[in-house]
């Protein structure tokens, strides 16, 4: 099993095993009351923009010709984002360049990682969603950690950036050579949320509201080798000072709630308990609510690695006026970037979108079909839990396997996708060499998604009502791949360039023409 899983945190494992069995997490002081900010350290992101890897991995001998090809890029950047933790020294490797002992481990605090849940309704009440990591932070020291963020940078050192964006990147490393904790028990606890707290705004999600009751402990179980948990579970239908939770058939209103992780205050998060019925959005982040343009490398390496998270655009107004306009919106943030960096995402967004629930790649997919991608995995599991609630799903091209799993959903739930919105990175980047393929969209109704070019062009539309399309956004849709460079994507249908190489192909190639040319 630990063979066929492909993160460096799998590797960390005889580190874990070596390690005393880890002890519960302890009791901790009383839980206060009063609302805190549910989420806490701000992590860097090396961003997985690129899931280019389907479409490059299935070209024999692409990957090694890309790296030659590629030179100085690391390898990650051709063979995508999965194998993006394949650079790091694994093992007794990590424990031995580090310098960590056994002891100065169990020495530091256990972390807990709590990701933002959604709560469906059943015949045993409300049934909610607990994720997360349990971890440890090894204590590493600077010129370590620069060492390592090093490797992450490409044409420049962490000793050559500003002062903050030095501190970012360590502070980014450090929190992706951590520990992950196997075969701990996780509890937490449930309190009634007097507000969202952490959006930036005093009502968070929409209208979500606060429930009268429902504070209760809730045994989540033990975490997976790799620190994971993940589960749903039923809440009791406990009484409060202000009543009961509401029952998610006899209500429109998403209900907030804070949950605490029993032993540590770096695991606290607001999940929200949504109804049978009404309207979610399922947003991805990079390069549609965050500038992140990892189709140019060396650009996307910083932005993800050292530099503050920014705002693409105007689209926290776009957001900002969804969640004030449509009674009970649901916001659920899905992205596949890698669990360890999810702080990092969600300090950015409940700083700058609505608040909701959120969604990232979990660290061990043994589980999980391996021809499944992650994003239509997490995608199907939302759908699974709300049969009657619509959706609108919003991204950029620049995601193969959104380009695929988007419009597969409104094939696999027939009438629960109400609008598909991507914005075409393509057309207003012309850093973006990379094509995308809109062949996934054929047989789909056309007036039910849109490609885009700025968060302006989606102000007025009436979403609520399936109004899904701005007529006057030119959408140039051929259902095969798109952006080529060169003006490729012109010639006709399915475009087949010589020799039988993808439009991925072509685009590497620019991308190394550029390298060698200093275009990039
Ligand atoms: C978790 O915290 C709650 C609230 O403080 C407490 O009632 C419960 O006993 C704790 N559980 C464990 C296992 O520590
Ligand atoms: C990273 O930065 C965050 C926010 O500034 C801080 O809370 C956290 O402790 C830092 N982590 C490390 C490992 O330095
Ligand atoms: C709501 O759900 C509960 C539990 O499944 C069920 O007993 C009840 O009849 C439902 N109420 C309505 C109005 O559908
Ligand atoms: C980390 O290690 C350095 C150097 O060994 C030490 O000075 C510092 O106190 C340690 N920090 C923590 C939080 O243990
Ligand atoms: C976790 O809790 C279960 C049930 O209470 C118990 O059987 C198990 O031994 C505990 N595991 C650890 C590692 O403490
Ligand atoms: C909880 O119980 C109360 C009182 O019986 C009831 O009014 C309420 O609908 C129940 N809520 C849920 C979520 O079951
Ligand atoms: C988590 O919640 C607890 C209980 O309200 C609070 O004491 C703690 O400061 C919170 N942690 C963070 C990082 O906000
Ligand atoms: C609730 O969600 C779970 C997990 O996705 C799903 O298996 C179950 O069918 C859902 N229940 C209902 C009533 O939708
Ligand atoms: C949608 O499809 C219809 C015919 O199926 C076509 O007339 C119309 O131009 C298409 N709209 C767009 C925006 O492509
Ligand atoms: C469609 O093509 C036009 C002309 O090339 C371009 O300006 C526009 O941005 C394209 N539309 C989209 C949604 O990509
Ligand atoms: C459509 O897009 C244009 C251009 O971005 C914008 O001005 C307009 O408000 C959008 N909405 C509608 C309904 O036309
Ligand atoms: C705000 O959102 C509502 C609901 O979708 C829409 O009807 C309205 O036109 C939007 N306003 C702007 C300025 O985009």
């Amino acid at each position: 099993m630990i063979t066929s899983l492909p993160h460096v945190i799998l590797a960390l494992l005889p580190v874990v095993l070596a390690a005393p069995a880890p002890a519960p997490l302890p009791t901790p002081a009383a839980v206060a009351t009063k609302a805190p900010s549910p989420m806490i350290t701000a992590r860097a992101v090396l961003a997985d923009r690129i899931e280019q890897r389907d479409i490059i991995d299935s070209i024999t001998g692409l990957g090694s010709y890309l790296s030659s090809a590629l030179g100085t890029y690391p390898s990650y950047i051709a063979s995508g984002v999965p194998n993006f933790f394949q650079d790091f020294p694994t093992g007794t490797a990590v424990e031995s360049s580090l310098g960590i002992s056994d002891s100065d481990l169990a020495a530091t605090p256990t972390q807990v990682l709590n990701i933002p849940g959604y709560a469906n309704w059943t015949e045993q009440g409300w049934n909610l969603r607990f994720r997360g990591n349990v971890y440890k932070q090894p204590n590493i020291s600077e010129s370590k950690l620069n060492d390592l963020a090093n490797i992450f940078l490409i044409g420049t050192s962490v000793e050559a950036l500003p002062p903050a964006e030095a501190t970012q990147a360590r502070n980014l490393t450090a929190e992706i050579f951590v520990v992950q904790q196997g075969n701990v028990n996780v509890t937490m606890h449930i309190e009634p949320a007097p507000s969202q707290g952490a959006d930036g705004s005093s009502s968070g999600s929409a209208n979500a509201i606060t429930p009268g009751g429902g504070a209760q402990t809730i045994d989540v179980g033990e975490t997976t080798v790799e620190g994971d948990f993940d589960t749903f579970i039923p809440l009791a239908n406990v009484s409060g000072s202000g009543g009961y939770l509401l029952p998610g058939n006899d209500t429109t209103q998403i209900q907030r709630i804070n949950v605490y992780t029993n032993g540590t205050d770096t695991g606290n998060a607001t999940s929200f308990l949504v109804p049978t019925a009404g309207l979610t959005i399922i947003s991805d982040i990079d390069d549609i609510l965050r500038v992140t343009r990892i189709y140019q490398p060396a650009d996307g390496l910083l932005n993800s690695f050292a530099k503050a998270f920014t705002p693409w655009m105007n689209m926290p107004s776009i957001y900002a006026n969804w969640s004030q306009s449509i009674p009970d919106f649901h916001f659920h943030y899905l992205t596949t970037t890698p669990e360890q960096v999810t702080r990092n995402y969600m300090d950015f967004i409940y700083k700058t979108y609505p608040g909701g629930s959120f969604d990232t790649r979990p660290l061990n997919f043994s589980d999980v079909s391996a021809t499944l991608s992650i994003r239509k995995f997490l995608l199907e599991k939302i759908f699974q839990s709300y049969p009657k609630r619509k959706f609108i799903l919003i991204a950029d091209t620049s995601n193969s396997d959104v380009m695929k799993d988007y419009p597969a959903m409104a094939t696999e739930f027939p009438g629960q996708v109400q609008c598909i919105l991507l914005r075409n990175t393509s057309s207003t980047d012309s850093g973006d060499k990379f094509p995308y393929d809109t062949s996934g969209f054929k047989g789909l109704d056309n007036s039910t998604y849109m490609f885009f070019n700025i968060p302006d062009d989606l102000t007025g539309l009436d979403i609520v009502n399936g109004q899904c399309v701005n007529s006057t956004i030119k959408q140039n849709i051929t259902f095969s791949t798109q952006g080529l460079p060169f003006g490729l994507s012109k010639k006709s249908g399915a475009v087949k360039v010589q020799n039988g190489l993808t439009g991925a192909v072509v685009a590497a190639l620019v991308m190394a023409f550029g390298v060698v040319s200093g275009v990039l």
